[in-house]
This record gives C-alpha cells, structure tokens and sequence, in this order.
C-alpha cells in the first residue's frame, strides 16, 4: 500500500496538534538525563514522528529512519537544522526485514500512524523483538475506530461501518488489525510487564479544515466503494451531500486515535 507525500504532508499539522501530551511527556521524563540517544523510526513517511519527538528529546539524537517507499525517504528531514541531530535514511521493506532495523545501538523505537496496516502476526513479531532487546516503545496516532462528522448524514454510520471493515484489509502484512491495533500491541507489552503509557490523540477537524476533511471523506468513500458495502450512487449521494457541508462551511469531524509509550520493566 502507498501513501502520497501530498497526504503526509496535508496530516502532519494535524497528528502533530493531537499527538497526547501526556504520552509525549513520558518519552521525555524516560530520556531527561541521558546526553544523547539513537532512536530508530518505524514506517517515516516523510519524517512527521522524527519532527515531533525529537523536540522533547535530549540534545545530541541519531535518527534512523525507515520506510519501504523511497520517494517518501528522499523526503524526510529535520524541522530545523541542528549539528546535534544526526538522521540516517534506510529503505527496508519491514515486512521481510523488521530484525534488520532493530539491531545495533538503539535506545528508543518510534512509529505513527502505521500499527493499524499491520497483521497480528507481525505486531507479535515487533513486539517480541522490542521487547528482547529492553527497548522502550512510541507508537502514536493509531486509528482505534471511533469517527464522527458534525452535523450528521442518516449514512454516515453505514459508511463508518464500511471504513472500519476496510480496515481489517491486507495492506501488505496480512490481515490488518485495524482499529484494534493499539489495544493489542498494550495488551502484549504489558503482558511483557511494559509500564504503558496511553491516551488519546484524536482528530478534531474544524470548519475550516476543509481540505483535510474533504480528503479523509474521499477515502472513506473509497473504502465503501471498495468493499461494495452500498450502492454507488447511495455512496455517491452521501460523499455529496458531506462536500456540501463543507463548502457552506458548517462540517465539522472527530477521527479517534490512540498514543501509547511503553518502558521495559528493568528501565
Ligand atoms: C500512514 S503512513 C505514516 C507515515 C508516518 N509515520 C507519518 O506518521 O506520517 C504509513 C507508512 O508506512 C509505510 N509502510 C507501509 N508498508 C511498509 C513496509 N512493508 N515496510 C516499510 N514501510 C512500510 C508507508 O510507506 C508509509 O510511509
């Protein structure tokens, strides 16, 4: 599955204004002390978790980032430029190759956006790596199924259903956990007697966020037609009469997400 560089960048501004506070707080307490740390970046996209996370980290940081879509890496860099922030790209399809990613010096793993594409099978897989090497875990803006459009269309529950299905589709690492992605990966850590941190990191699209409304709309219409879960022309109708709303300026959206950072018991 791809993503284009116009959507990241189109939803960076806004996983970075939802990204939970209180979480972030816990990957900054967890790391005040140390003079320098090398983080390992899980599926970067163009960098949004590297921009976020490496504000609230100690000065000197390696980075390593990886993703399986190169034009995405060529554009993945710093906010700001810093000597004391080192990044490295690495193109690896993390399906085959996750083990690769995990070794040498690491101290913290991140990933945003990306647990929900994955299989149970492979979160297994993540997770025992983690937590084999005592490595702590950020995983932010996973989509944990809750969504809701102000005001509302009598399809709007037909089509959220629609969305929620199309989650548990493959996207390349068998079938997808979806919106239970961030429930199970804290039920395996803890199980691992990781101490998790967790909260919410939802979505809240204003009126004049049309852009970012208008394109998540489009692509939960894509999800329906997808899966024929309706009718064209009802799927049609309902994207129709949600443009509508937003050009007339009265749509407003909430998208439910889930951050979470978990420490090693011996950390
Ligand atoms: C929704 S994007 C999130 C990107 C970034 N973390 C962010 O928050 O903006 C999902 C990312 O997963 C990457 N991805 C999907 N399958 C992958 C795989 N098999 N190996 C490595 N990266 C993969 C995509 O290329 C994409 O960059």
């Amino acid at each position: 599955m791809s993503f284009s560089e116009q959507w990241l960048t189109l939803r960076e501004p806004h996983d970075s204004a939802a990204r939970n506070g209180k979480v972030l707080d816990a990957v900054a307490a967890t790391f005040a002390i140390q003079s320098g740390i090398s983080v390992v970046d899980l599926a970067c996209g163009t960098g949004s978790t590297f921009r976020a996370v490496s504000l609230v980290l100690p000065g000197r940081q390696n980075w390593r980032l990886v993703d399986n879509d190169l034009s995405l890496l060529a554009r993945a860099k710093p906010a700001s430029a810093s000597s004391e922030i080192h990044v490295v790209t690495q193109p690896v399809d993390l399906q085959h190759d996750l083990e690769l990613v995990l070794d040498g010096p690491v101290d913290l793993v991140t990933t945003s956006a990306f647990l929900d594409l994955v299989s149970e099978e492979w979160l297994e897989r993540l997770i025992t790596e983690i937590a084999a090497r005592n490595l702590p875990f950020y995983a932010a803006i996973n989509y944990d199924g809750r969504a809701s459009c102000e005001p509302a269309d009598p399809f709007d529950q037909a089509i959220l259903k629609a969305v929620n299905n199309h989650q548990l589709t493959d996207k390349g690492f068998g079938p997808s956990l979806g919106p239970q992605a961030a429930v199970k990966a804290i039920e395996l850590l803890q199980r691992l007697d990781y101490k998790v941190t967790k909260g919410q990191s939802d979505w809240v699209l204003r009126k004049a966020d049309t852009e970012m409304q208008t394109e998540i709309l489009s692509g939960w219409a894509a999800a329906a037609r997808d899966l024929d879960a309706a009718a064209v022309t009802e799927i049609a109708g309902w994207l129709t009469r949600r443009r509508a709303l937003i050009a007339s300026g009265r749509s407003s959206m909430r998208v439910g997400h889930v951050d979470f950072f978990a420490r090693p018991p011996a950390r």
